[in-house]
Parts: C-alpha cells; sequence; structure tokens
C-alpha cells in the first residue's frame, strides 16, 4: 500500500520545477493527480486545468472543477509562484500585483473554495510552497519576501482555524532550490547559472542547493498520514544554510 492510494490532488505551477517532482512523486504513489499553470503541455497527470492564476474566477472554481472530475478533494498544494527582483525604488505596482496575486490571493481563494469541499469530506491537506525568506528576510526582493511571509501567516491561520474539521494546513519553506524560477534570475542578469549554481553549492553546509525533488520529498510527507498530527507549520528545508 502507498501513501496516495485512492487519494486525489490538486497541484498549481505544476509545470515548474517543484510542482513537477510533487506531481510525480504523488502519482508513483498511486494518487490521482489534477495539475494547473499556464501551460499544461507535456504534463503527465489525470487531469490537466490550464489557466491563470491572476484570474480569480478560475482559482475560485478550480477546486469544485477538480471535486467534481474525481468525485473528492483531499489533497491541495498552493505551489505556483514568481519572484519580482530588485529593491523597493526598482518595483512597480504590477510587479506587486503580480507577486501578491499568484503567491498570496490565488492560494487564498484556493483554501477558500477547497476547505468547504474537504471539510464535507471529513478532511484533507493543504501544504503551501512559501519560502524560507518568508521566515527571515533575504536582501533586495521586499515584495516576494513579504509575499512569502503572507502565505506563511495563511497557513498557520488556516492549520489552526480548520484543525477541528480534520483539515491539515502546512507549509514547506526552502531556501535556494535548482528550478527555472532560479536559474532566470541569474540568466537576467547575465550570469552563467551552472556557475552561480556551483558557488551557491559551496554555501550551503550540506554541500549543494536543493533539488527539486528534495523538497517536493517534504511537500509530500506533509500531505501524506505521517504528519496527521501536524497543523500549520512551516517547516524550513535548507541544508543547514540559513537566510544571511
Ligand atoms: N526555486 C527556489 O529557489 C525557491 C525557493 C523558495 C521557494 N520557492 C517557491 O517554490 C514554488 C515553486 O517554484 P519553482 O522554484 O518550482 O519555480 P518555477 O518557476 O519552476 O515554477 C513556478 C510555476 O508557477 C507558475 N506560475 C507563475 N505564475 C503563474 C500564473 N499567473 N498562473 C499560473 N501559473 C503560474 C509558472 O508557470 C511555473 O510553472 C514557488 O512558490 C516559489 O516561490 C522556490
Amino acid at each position: 500500500m502507498t501513501r496516495f492510494e485512492g487519494k486525489t490532488a490538486l497541484v498549481t505551477g505544476a509545470a515548474g520545477g517543484i510542482g513537477q517532482a510533487i506531481v510525480a512523486g504523488l502519482r508513483a504513489e498511486g494518487c490521482r493527480v489534477a495539475v494547473t499553470d499556464r501551460s499544461c503541455a507535456g504534463l503527465k497527470a489525470e487531469v490537466r486545468f490550464e489557466g491563470d492564476m491572476l484570474d480569480a474566477s478560475f482559482c475560485d472554481n478550480l477546486p469544485v472543477r477538480v471535486a467534481e472530475t474525481f468525485g473528492r478533494l483531499d489533497i491541495l498544494f498552493n505551489n505556483a509562484g514568481v519572484i519580482p527582483r530588485g529593491d523597493i525604488t526598482t518595483q512597480t505596482d504590477a510587479d506587486f500585483d503580480m507577486a501578491y496575486g499568484v503567491n498570496v490571493k490565488a492560494p487564498f481563494q484556493l483554501c477558500r473554495a477547497a476547505i468547504p469541499i474537504m471539510a464535507a469530506q471529513g478532511g484533507g491537506a493543504i501544504v503551501n510552497t512559501a519560502s524560507c525568506w518568508g521566515l527571515r528576510p533575504g536582501p533586495n526582493h521586499p515584495i516576494y519576501v513579504s509575499s512569502k511571509a503572507a502565505i506563511a501567516s495563511l497557513t498557520q491561520c488556516l492549520g489552526r482555524d480548520h484543525a477541528h474539521q480534520g483539515i491539515r494546513v502546512n507549509a514547506v519553506c526552502p531556501n535556494e532550490v535548482d528550478t527555472p524560477m532560479l536559474r532566470s534570475g541569474f540568466e537576467a542578469r547575465g550570469i552563467d547559472p551552472d556557475t552561480a549554481i556551483e558557488d551557491l553549492n559551496a554555501s550551503v553546509p550540506l554541500g549543494h542547493i536543493a533539488s527539486p525533488e528534495e523538497i517536493a520529498d517534504v511537500a509530500l510527507f506533509l500531505a501524506s498520514d505521517a504528519a496527521r498530527y501536524m497543523c500549520g507549520a512551516l517547516v524550513e528545508v535548507n541544508g543547514g544554510k540559513p537566510v544571511i
């Protein structure tokens, strides 16, 4: 018996580095998975819902569509994210709206829609992808950092408010992960990502920045029955590297 046999899940940001690893891990353990991203081309999943996390009606309706497709919704992974870069003097209102829209408002809308479905079923699990930077600020990313602090706080609020319904809400908080989000930041600054990641690896006590699978493994643990007594936890996954 695998951990997710008979379960169903919705994963946002499923085309990204961590999202793909979460989806692959769930499906390898028997979960039926609905994926969503702006493009789901080539993604292996039981059902794909292409859409924009900035589209309020898309987010409001998605959990019901998944529950109608599978007959239930057991697990929600709020994993989609965006990272505007630069200190506050370089940031636009559009940067703010996009980051708070994807990183905070979409998870708020998806949780609001998913929780009544899970409550009616007798329980469920929600795992948010926050960040170490949401717990202690990294430099020169004030919009991203504060949006991740907001999703961390929302995780704690919902973990407390909905435990009595058998719904566990927790967050995984990675430090640096080798995904397109990290690599594109180096590319935008004209830095070779492979060289930059080698330098970053040297800054991590465990010897390397995280692979997407090393984050997904903890996200899957939080979604599993092994984490059945965890509600509102913010789990740092950082290879021993604090935010400095
Ligand atoms: N990579 C890191 O170093 C790191 C560290 C800490 C936290 N995180 C968090 O992990 C999560 C996953 O990021 P990743 O590293 O896999 O990055 P990624 O860029 O590979 O994946 C992010 C996904 O979110 C999707 N997305 C973004 N905006 C969207 C929108 N408006 N509508 C629909 N989908 C949208 C993207 O299309 C992409 O597939 C994010 O929440 C990110 O903030 C990443």
